[in-house]
């Protein structure tokens, strides 16, 4: 057998890559599968969304990739590499994992919440060092006050971004994130997603992020996967996921397609039909059904 050693360096020096063949995926004591005989293949550095509607499998893909859940069916391999050859350890040194709103609340300071991110990394004698990456994760957030607060008295906010920080301390090659924006406002969710694209360019980090925000998704992911029916309905670029068509096949939801500067943005129809602004200023884009403003 390959010695541990051998093999995180062969994950680390390996090209980025997720390449799920025939996935599939059936909960204990269930009939049907959540995935069912799903391929696709994520490569390189880039911000990847996952959408879809509640219950579509999106947490269960990314616990699949992350070795949280065994698949009952197909491989999962990540840089190359089956994941069930790959320990737990390994797997925690190139990929770090941030659940939806985890209810984790220790009795910590934040920066001992964060710190456990590089558990990991763990040598003797690099405290120093695991201290100024937790820094610069709090600094990256604009956290950097909440250093000595205790991690169990944060808002819901405040606890999401400390979770984060905890993932980017971890230093992984793959981020996996359930939902990392579900409890922020406006201005942060569009912080923090501006904060992964950074992420995935300028450290050349995989992040791959469940949302349901469609507009951001759209505005800031290079790829986008679209999860319905047991398995994949679509994955590319947002310009070419994201179509009125997908929406009301995978959401039912009547909507338009704005571009604005080469990137979708949905506009919801009521049964009125589509909103004034859309409806008096938006030409259908010819030989489809969207549309984009007029000049
Ligand atoms: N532990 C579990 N046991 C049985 N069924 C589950 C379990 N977790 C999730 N499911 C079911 O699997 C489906 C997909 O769930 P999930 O992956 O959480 O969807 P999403 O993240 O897209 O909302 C849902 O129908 C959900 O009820
Ligand atoms: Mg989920």
């Amino acid at each position: 057998m390959q010695p541990a050693k051998e093999i995180e360096q062969q994950l680390i020096d390996a090209d980025l890559d997720i390449c799920i063949e025939g996935l599939n995926f059936t909960y204990k004591g269930t009939k049907n599968p959540v995935l069912d005989s799903m391929s696709i293949d994520i490569k390189g550095p880039q911000l990847v969304s996952i959408l879809g509607p509640n219950g579509a499998g999106k947490s269960t893909l990314i616990h699949c990739m992350n070795k949280i859940l065994e698949p009952t069916g197909g491989t999962v391999m990540v840089n190359g590499m089956d994941v069930k050859e790959i320990s737990i350890k390994n797997m925690a040194k190139i990929s770090s994992y941030v659940p939806y709103t985890s209810t984790d609340s220790f009795p910590l300071t934040v920066t001992d919440t964060i710190l456990m991110g590089r558990h990991p990394h763990a040598k003797w004698g690099t405290l120093k060092e695991d201290l100024e990456i937790v820094h610069e994760s709090l600094k990256l957030l604009d956290i950097e006050d909440l250093a000595d607060s205790m991690f169990n008295e944060l808002s819901a906010g405040q606890h999401q971004k400390v979770m984060l920080a905890r993932g980017f301390a971890q230093e992984p090659r793959i981020l996996l994130l359930d939902e990392p924006t579900s409890n922020l406002d406006i201005k942060y969710q569009l912080e923090i997603t501006r904060i992964l694209r950074r992420m995935s360019r300028e450290k050349n980090v995989l992040v791959v992020m469940i949302s349901h925000d469609i507009n951001i998704a759209a505005k800031y992911s290079d790829n986008i996967i679209v999860l319905h029916n047991h398995g994949i309905f679509s994955f590319g670029k947002p310009e070419d996921v994201i179509t009125a068509d997908m929406l009301k096949n995978v959401y039912g939801v009547d909507v338009e397609i704005m571009m604005d500067n080469g990137k979708p943005h949905i506009i919801l129809c009521d049964e009125t039909g589509c909103a004034p602004l859309c409806a008096e200023s938006c030409v259908t884009i010819p030989g489809t059904s969207d549309t984009k403003h007029s000049e």
